[in-house]
């Protein structure tokens, strides 16, 4: 953690302010052997869509690792390091074969795993091959994501189940895929940060998403087994809406569509946005999605598969200076966002709640335990609570009306909210 720059109490004051302190370095760097980035890879990361593995390798960069990752035509997913172990040739140049892929410089033939199958060119007494190994990561494809655990090799997890990857009804597709150019963290700290749904999506950049929306709740976070979760209570005429929305350590919050009108009682309600945030390196971020959809909704799977509203930098300059969202937010914050310049509200509880789940993970790590949160036998979905609920309350105080809801959401109305 770095000192905060002085508190500034003088109009004019700039001069005063001018000194940048540098970011905290222990939450936000994540190239290899850095205390973040150890932290990150204790767990499964998605590093690629099942769709985007075709007859090419594709050359990926995730922590700031070069990687390339592929499908062989027996069907297994290899990611393998960039280079080739013999002289360094980029394996996105690779030959992907019945069994694993081949450097296109001497065309030795690496396994999935990494294993060196053939090594053409040398005399048939070498065994080099049988000695060396190109370096290779683990990978397990879920819901046509694939995911990679990228620590050291005898720490392996369980890849961990949640309930909202089989709802009821619902359809677990793959979603979007865009890139920030910012650090992961702050793209985090933003799923726990409700009141900008207000404002950013709402009261001060026009509605994005429903009226709904600009209603100022209370809220409320609270730790859970899986990390944390927001509550955002809002009165919408004479109903109350309850939005919950689940942060999962490391990286990973998910979050009911930006649909709801509140306009007339429902039970809770869970089709799910799953989204993680993996580092490409400290200043870009991959967002990669799964999403439950409901047939009814007629969506095609571009439709899924494209960013929402403002995720990304496809608007005009000016458009977005207009009418800003998530993507202006959270990449203008500077490319890695400065803690000790910040000046944190009665509203950013949950951001410092989730940067003390992020740094208590990193620091188990770094004393050489395994981090809270990490699956180490396999074990039951994990049950988690994001959803939408509304229900009917009279404007004024209506005790059973607030019993009712206590009894089914676990909170309480602030009249006159
Ligand atoms: S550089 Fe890859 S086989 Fe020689
Ligand atoms: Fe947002």
């Amino acid at each position: 953690m770095s000192a905060s720059r002085p508190f500034l109490d003088r109009r004019y004051g700039a001069w005063l302010a001018r000194e940048a302190p540098p970011p905290d370095e222990e939450l936000t760097r994540v190239g290899p052997g850095t205390p973040c980035g150890e932290y990150l890879r204790r767990f499964w990361q998605p590093v690629a869509f099942a769709r985007d593995l075709r007859d090419l390798p594709v050359r990926i960069r995730i922590m700031g690792e070069d990687l390339v990752i592929f499908r062989d035509r027996s069907g297994r997913v290899g990611l393998l390091q960039l280079h080739c172990a013999h002289r360094g040739t980029s394996l996105e140049y690779g030959l992907i074969g019945e069994r694993g892929i081949r450097c296109c410089y001497h065309g030795w033939l690496f396994d999935v795993d990494g294993r060196i199958l053939e090594t053409p060119g040398e005399p048939a007494s070498s065994t080099l091959k049988d000695r060396l190994c190109q370096g290779a990561y683990p990978t397990h494809e879920f819901g046509g994501l694939v995911f990679a655990y990228m620590g050291p090799p005898d720490r392996v997890p369980v890849f961990p189940l949640y309930d909202t990857f089989d709802l009821p009804g619902h359809t677990l597709l793959p979603a979007a895929k865009f890139a920030l150019p910012c650090n992961w963290l702050q793209i985090k700290d933003n799923s726990m940060d409700p009141v900008h749904t207000s404002f950013l999506h709402a009261i001060s950049s026009g509605y994005q998403f429903t009226e709904a929306f600009g209603a100022l709740g209370e809220l409320d976070w609270e730790e859970t087994p899986y990390g944390m979760m927001y509550i955002a209570t809002r009165r919408v005429g004479d109903l109350v809406w309850v939005r919950v929305a689940d942060f999962m350590a490391p990286n990973v919050h998910q979050f009911t569509r930006e649909i709801e009108e509140a306009k007339e009682e429902k039970a809770a309600s869970r089709p799910a946005v799953i989204r993680w945030a993996v580092p490409i390196d400290d200043t870009r971020t991959w967002n990669m999605e799964l999403a439950q959809v409901d047939p009814a909704w007629g969506l095609t799977p571009e439709q899924v598969a494209s960013p929402g509203f403002g995720q990304s930098d496809d608007r005009p300059y000016a458009e977005r200076q207009r009418h800003p969202a998530d993507y202006d937010a959270q990449s203008s914050q500077r490319e890695i966002a400065v803690h000790a310049l910040e000046h944190l509200a009665s509203t950013d509880r949950g951001v410092l709640m989730l940067r003390k789940i992020v740094r208590d993970g990193i620091r188990a790590v770094a004393a050489g335990s395994d981090p809270p949160f990490l699956l180490r036998a396999p074990s039951p979905a994990i049950a988690t609570h994001c959803q939408d609920t509304v229900i009917r309350i009279a404007p004024e105080t209506d005790p059973e009306a607030d019993r009712r809801l206590l009894r089914e959401t676990g909170r309480k109305v602030v009249h006159g909210g």
